[in-house]
């Protein structure tokens, strides 16, 4: 058993985050989002892994992640030029999956479930594909499936206008190497990529056995800014323990699960818990609520924010109102001038979103 995950794409909707680096490596709870697709597949025994990069930002996924080795893996990097759809960077892929079966994972996707008993059920019943299916509110924006009561997948389709269900295809999938045939057989969709959906419908089409699960634990497509938050704060919610190894001063008030790394220094704040800061922070007069991520080398002074992301570098100082629901990009810089007029000023990236009351 093999797996692939998928690192490329223009990541469009998580701009501006994207246009400096990869949507796989924003990170959820201080991690990059695809490392948790690694661990994942990892749990579940599987550790020859192959992770399709872009050109864009194909060296910084390959430089963050490395060898595989810290994950008790062997991952090898694979090139897809350009985004030509999901059953493309499969095709691509076909050197470094042989004949093997394999587990497809799309890698902005993050779910609660273990794999090991799906894998188990995949193995199991010999089945041509498994995939894995939620009830979302929006199917319109998935792939959906038609599904009869005995759990087989009647029909399957990318994204459309009148879905015939609520059932969205989650981004993990199991296939036996008779996908390689289907794809061989489908053409570019409407929007011009070969969709693994279609190679998908094309084996039901073709008689092999495709099944579906169906998910209740919480499953997240981390590609927009709110899904972001979320998936940050249900990370936080389920995963997050104390230590604290950074420096905190006497005046500082921990509350709840609170992790603050080494080389941080908090002082005269109140940490209120989940929250999350990395290493070699500098924290003065501040406030930081609940489901708060704060990477590496981030500075705020007199600062009050909660369920928020704030990345590597930036820096907020005397913001005099509370910052919530936000997500603060790599090196960005807030701050309370005193300099008459009493104005705003700006210097914003393309794609920005700013709410001033
Ligand atoms: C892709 C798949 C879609 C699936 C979704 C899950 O969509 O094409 O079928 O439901 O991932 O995240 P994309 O994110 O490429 O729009």
């Amino acid at each position: 058993m093999k797996a692939l995950i998928l690192s490329g794409g223009k990541g469009t909707r998580l701009r501006p985050l994207t246009y400096t680096g990869a949507k796989q490596l924003v990170p959820v709870a201080n991690q990059p989002i695809l490392w948790y697709a690694i661990q994942s597949i990892v749990a579940a025994g599987v550790t020859d892994i192959g992770i399709v990069i872009s050109p864009e930002t194909g060296e910084e996924v390959r430089t963050k992640t490395g060898d595989g080795k810290r994950f008790g893996a062997n991952i090898t990097y694979i090139r897809q030029e350009q985004p030509a759809g999901l059953a493309h960077a499969v095709k691509v892929s076909r050197e470094f999956l042989q004949d093997s079966p394999f587990i497809l994972y799309l890698g902005d996707n993050l779910i609660q479930n273990d794999l090991d008993w799906l894998l188990h059920k995949f193995q199991q019943q010999n089945l041509d594909a498994l995939i894995l299916l939620r009830q979302v509110p929006n199917p319109s924006a998935f792939g959906v499936a038609l599904v009869d009561e005995q759990g087989r997948v009647l029909q399957l389709l990318e994204k459309p206008a009148t879905p015939p269900s609520n059932l969205a295809l989650v981004g993990v999938y199991f296939f036996a190497p008779t996908i390689h045939q289907a794809i061989a057989s489908i053409q570019p969709s409407a929007r011009g990529e070969l969709e693994i959906t279609d190679a998908i419908q094309a084996l039901i089409h073709q008689g092999q056995t495709v099944e579906a699960c169906q998910l209740e634990g919480w499953w997240l497509d981390t590609g927009k800014k709110d899904d972001l938050l979320e998936a940050n704060r249900i990370i936080l919610d389920t995963c997050l323990t104390t230590s604290i190894d950074g420096e905190v001063d006497a005046k500082t008030q921990i509350l709840g699960r609170v992790q603050v790394d080494r080389g941080t220094r908090v002082i005269n704040s109140t940490l209120r818990g989940p929250v999350i800061v990395g290493r070699n922070c500098h924290l003065e007069n501040c406030f930081i609520g609940p489901y708060t991520s704060i990477a590496d080398g981030v500075t705020l002074i007199d600062a009050d924010l909660e369920h928020s992301v704030l990345l590597e570098g930036s820096r907020l100082v005397g913001i005099q109102q509370r910052i919530v629901d936000s997500v603060i990009g790599q090196r960005a810089h807030l701050w309370h001038a005193p300099r008459r007029p009493k104005a705003l000023r700006f210097m914003i990236g393309d794609d920005s979103q700013i709410e001033l009351i």
